[in-house]
């Protein structure tokens, strides 16, 4: 990829936040401009520090924590992003997305996402959350305004079930979201 695309890569509070790590390296090394925002659930299962390393850049980890411009950071980088990538996204923030909510810098971010931005979902929670009703309703609602989910994966959950819930390999979403760019 000759320019360099902008990647808000979205990480929430589920136990696989770790494998976003692997994921912005991977993006990173493929030349993307990754720009990472945690939410506070997040940072409850891996620090902002793996991320500011691999991918070189400062970490959003509040909405208040501005730097020099005077633009919010936020409809900073909502303007500039190719691509909005939530990788994990947990039950919680779909809804949130889905229903248009703003209390945080990453569901700040969606709400004023320009419109030419891609936005690509890889969920990661409990079957059963999956399942239910209202995430799927919520799923079908994101999906409708153009949004694409990735997963997820079946197999052995952290919560001790099998079943629907794993976020799905990071080399493959990372493969989609470069095809998302293209
Ligand atoms: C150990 C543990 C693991 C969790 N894993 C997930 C998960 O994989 N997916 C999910 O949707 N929620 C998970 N949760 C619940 C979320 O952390 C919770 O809904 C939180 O409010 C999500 O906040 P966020 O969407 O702002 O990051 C987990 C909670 C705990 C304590």
């Amino acid at each position: 990829m000759s320019v360099s695309k902008k990647i808000i890569l979205g990480v929430t509070g589920s136990i696989a936040a770790h494998k976003a790590a692997d994921l912005a390296s991977l993006l990173t090394k493929a030349r993307c401009d990754v720009r990472v925002v945690m939410t506070a659930d997040a940072q409850r299962f891996i620090t902002p520090l793996p991320f500011k390393t691999l991918t070189r850049n400062p970490v959003v980890t509040d909405l208040y924590d501005e730097d020099e411009g005077w633009k919010p950071m936020h409809i900073e980088l909502a303007d500039a992003a190719d691509l909005l990538l939530l990788a994990p996204a947990t039950a919680n923030l779909i809804a949130k997305l889905a229903h248009g909510l703003a209390d945080d810098a990453l569901s700040c971010m969606a709400l004023a996402l320009n419109p030419q931005a891609k936005i690509l979902i890889a969920p990661a929670m409990n079957g059963k959350m999956w399942q239910h009703a209202a995430t799927q309703a919520n799923v079908k609602l994101l999906k409708n305004r153009g949004a694409e989910f990735i997963g997820p994966d079946e197999g052995m959950l952290s919560c001790g079930y099998e079943g629907v819930g794993r976020l799905w390999p990071v080399d493959q979403i990372s493969k989609r979201a470069l095809q998302l760019l293209r």
